[in-house]
């Protein structure tokens, strides 16, 4: 049989980057296979969304595990029990710890809904980015995938796909058309790697 990317997806709300992902693997469009799927909200539809497609979905937060260092220890030996290749950060609103980072490097991505480095950093997550976008004025924002890195948004961008603002935008009407972009380039870069097309050894830091 041939083999499958084996990856763990990180969400933390409504999981419609998860569901993305999961059309995607089912219509064997990408060949990667979802391993496990893990919310520090154990309210996250996006776990229900895993369950309903028979894919293992798991609460696991530093206040679940009492601390970040012991959740810290859980993720890793999960990700190397699974023999994960790739995690995917799908609208996961916690920043991963360095640790793990480190022992992924290269290979871990996350979905942004907008231009990074502008419009990223601590705090500049979901409406408030489109918010931002709205106040400076762009006639165009984008939804990025990038790989993740110790700092906040700051990792090398791997694609990035442009979205027209509207003169009547709302954060509200700005994020639908984004979202439906990310719903895109997320499983393209998946599949870039199930395709070997990004060797994550050889993602330099200055592509950022
Ligand atoms: C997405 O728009 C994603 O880009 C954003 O959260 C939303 C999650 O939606 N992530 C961030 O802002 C992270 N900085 P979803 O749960 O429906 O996939």
């Amino acid at each position: 049989m041939e083999k499958k990317l084996k990856i763990a997806v990180l969400v933390s709300g409504g999981g419609t980057n998860l569901q993305s992902i999961i059309d995607r693997v089912e219509a064997g469009k990408i060949k990667a296979q979802i391993e496990v799927v893990i919310s520090n909200n154990s309210k996250a539809y996006a776990l229900e969304r895993a369950r309903r497609h028979n894919i293992t979905a798991l609460h696991m937060s530093a206040k679940k595990y009492g601390s970040q260092e012991r959740l810290d220890e859980e993720l890793l030996e999960l990700f190397e029990e699974k023999q994960i290749d790739l995690i995917v950060l799908a609208g996961y609103m916690k920043l991963l710890s360095p640790m793990i980072v480190r022992k992924y490097r290269g290979r871990v991505i996350n979905i942004h809904p907008g231009p990074l480095p502008e419009f990223g950093g601590k705090g500049m997550y979901g409406q408030r980015v489109h918010q931002a976008v709205l106040s400076a004025g762009l006639k165009e924002t984008c939804a990025s995938v990038h790989v993740v890195d110790e700092i906040y948004d700051h990792g090398p961008v791997l694609l990035e796909r442009k979205v027209s603002v509207m003169p009547d935008d709302t954060p509200e009407s700005l994020a639908a058309r984004v979202l439906k972009v990310e719903h895109q380039i997320l499983p393209e870069v998946i599949n870039m790697y199930a395709q070997g097309k990004i060797d994550p050894g050889k993602i330099r830091e200055d592509q950022s």
